[in-house]
């Protein structure tokens, strides 16, 4: 880390503020983060979703790496999760980019759609409950433009996906996008072993027939 991570000072102080905390281990490691950012860039995102906020460490490094012109719209079911967020992302400058949207990420996508926001966006980061992650692909799909990103986080899940003992609802879950995505013609797809394992989406510009 002390030979490849670029933070800012409010992102590390963000980080050490979670060290000790009861769910610090949530937050999405900072490898990962500045993967997301240089994503971001490469492809000149302006318009991004994520869902599961929590003290707001990803949503910050995501919205560093847009445009002043650029919008995250951030989702989370917990009032008390995106009220902490907001100060930290007051503290980085980056509150004017980022719109929040509290309550079950479902109906946030879905009320996205309604409102005729699909195929705009960029890119998204899914990083909530893994129960409904084949949900938010198939949403996702729909808001995103052909050539977006879409990923998951937690694809691993520590190594326990391929424990077969393990059969929880999450990790079944998991599982089931990971065949999802690697049998699915309507993106091009990648695995990554970086945190505790990212998945990577991009809807193709043409669908296969
Ligand atoms: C792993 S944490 C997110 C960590 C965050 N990306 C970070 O870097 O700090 C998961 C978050 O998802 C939220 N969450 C869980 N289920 C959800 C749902 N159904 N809809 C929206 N948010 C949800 C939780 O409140 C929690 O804040």
């Amino acid at each position: 880390m002390e030979n490849s991570l670029r933070e800012t000072p409010v992102q590390a102080q963000l980080r050490a503020a979670m060290d000790g905390h009861p769910e610090g281990e949530m937050q999405t490691s900072p490898e990962q983060v500045q993967l997301l950012a240089l994503l971001l860039k490469t492809m000149n995102a302006r318009r991004v979703i994520e869902v599961g906020v929590f003290t707001g460490y990803s949503a910050m490094g995501m919205a560093m790496a847009l445009p002043d012109d650029g919008v995250l719209v951030a989702c989370d079911l917990s009032p008390d999760h995106m009220a902490v967020a907001q100060s930290w992302w007051d503290r980085a400058g980056v509150s004017e980019r980022i719109e929040p949207r509290i309550g079950p990420a479902i109906e946030s996508l879905e009320a996205m759609l309604a409102d005729g926001q699909g195929g705009t966006y960029d890119f998204m980061y899914f990083d909530a409950d893994k129960e409904a992650f084949l949900e938010y692909y198939e949403l996702g799909l729909k808001l995103l433009r052909p050539g977006g990103l879409l990923t998951f986080d937690n694809m691993l899940k520590g190594g326990r996906v391929a424990d077969p003992s393990v059969t929880d609802s999450s990790t079944e879950a998991t599982r089931a996008l990971a065949k999802k995505l690697l049998g699915d013609d309507r993106v091009e797809y990648s695995l990554n072993p970086i945190g505790d394992g990212l998945a990577l989406a991009m809807l193709k510009d043409q669908v296969p027939a």
